[in-house]
C-alpha cells in the first residue's frame, strides 16, 4: 500500500507519516518549499517527498500524484496567523478534495480519501441540528473565516455532492478541539456529534485522530465500517 499524504509537516499529519512509516507503509508526502519536516523523514526510504504548492496543481497534476497511490489523506488546514488565515489560497482544502477525487474518479480501482474535517461541520442528512444561536454563529464564522469555509466547502463536496456509493471511496475525521499529547490514549467514535461544539466541545488529541486514520488504511473491516461517513472523535474521559 502507498498513501499520499497533504499537510505531513502540520501537527497531526507528521502524526500520521510517523504511524504509516512505523507499518512500513510507504508514503508520498508534497509539502511547500519552506515547510520543515522531522530529520527523520527526509532519510526515511519509506517517504517520498516532494516539494510544491498543491494549491497551483491542476487536476492533471493531482492525477499524477495518486497514480501510484491507493489512499489519500488531507491534515491540510490554513495556518493560525493573518496571512494563513485571510490570504490565499482561501480553498486550500476544497479545492484539493474536488480535484482529488475528480483524478481518482478517472482510474478503474477506487482509491481511498481520508479529509480531516471539524465538528464544527454538520452532517445534516443524519439529522443533526444547530439550534438559532449556533447557526447564527456558525453563518459569521463561514462569512468571516475563510479557513471555516474551506472546511464546510470541502466536507459538503463528500457529503453532498459525491455522497455515499461514491466510486471515490471517502471518510470525513471529525475531531473536537485538538490537542497534544504524547501517547495514543483510548478514544470514542460516534457517526454523529455527541456535544455542541461551539458552547460544549470536548478535546480530541492528534495523535488519537492519527492512530484512527492509519486503523481506516489498515483495517478493512474498519473502513467498510465508516466509509463514506463522518465519524466523530473524542478522547475518553
Ligand atoms: N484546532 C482545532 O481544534 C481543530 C479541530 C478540528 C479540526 N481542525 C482542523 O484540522 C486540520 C489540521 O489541523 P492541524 O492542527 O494538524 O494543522 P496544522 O498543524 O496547522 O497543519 C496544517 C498543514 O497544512 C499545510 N498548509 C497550510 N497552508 C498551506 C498552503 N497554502 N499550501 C500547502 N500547505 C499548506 C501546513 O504546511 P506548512 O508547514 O508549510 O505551513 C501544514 O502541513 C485543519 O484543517 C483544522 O481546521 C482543527
Amino acid at each position: 500500500m502507498k498513501v499520499l499524504l497533504l499537510g505531513a509537516s502540520g501537527a497531526t499529519g507528521r502524526l500520521v507519516v510517523t504511524q504509516l512509516i512505523q507499518k512500513k507503509i510507504a508514503v508520498k508526502i508534497v509539502i511547500r518549499e519552506q515547510s520543515k519536516i522531522p530529520v527523520a523523514f527526509v532519510d526515511n526510504k519509506d517517504i517520498e517527498i516532494l516539494r510544491g504548492e498543491i494549491d497551483k496543481f491542476d487536476s492533471q497534476q493531482v492525477r499524477g500524484l495518486i497514480a501510484d497511490c491507493d489512499a489519500v489523506v488531507s491534515c491540510l488546514g490554513h495556518n493560525l496567523s493573518l496571512k494563513g488565515m485571510f490570504g490565499p489560497p482561501h480553498r486550500l482544502v476544497s479545492h484539493f478534495v474536488e480535484r482529488v477525487t475528480e483524478a481518482a474518479n478517472s482510474y478503474p480501482i477506487p482509491k481511498r480519501l481520508i479529509l480531516m474535517s471539524t465538528t464544527a461541520y454538520t452532517n445534516a442528512p443524519l439529522g443533526e441540528t444547530n439550534s438559532f444561536k449556533d447557526k447564527l454563529i456558525l453563518s459569521l464564522l463561514r462569512l468571516l473565516l475563510p479557513p471555516h469555509r474551506d472546511n464546510m466547502i470541502a466536507g459538503d463536496h463528500l457529503l453532498n455532492t459525491l455522497g455515499p456509493g461514491s466510486s471515490v471511496e471517502w471518510v470525513a475525521v471529525r475531531p473536537d478541539t485538538l490537542i497534544d499529547l504524547n501517547e495514543v490514549s483510548e478514544y470514542d467514535l460516534y457517526e454523529t456529534r455527541q456535544r455542541n461544539p461551539i458552547s460544549d466541545a470536548g478535546k480530541t488529541s492528534r495523535i488519537n485522530v492519527a492512530h484512527f486514520m492509519l486503523e481506516l488504511l489498515t483495517e478493512e473491516e474498519i473502513w467498510q465500517e465508516w466509509r463514506y461517513k463522518t465519524p466523530v472523535i473524542y478522547n475518553r474521559e
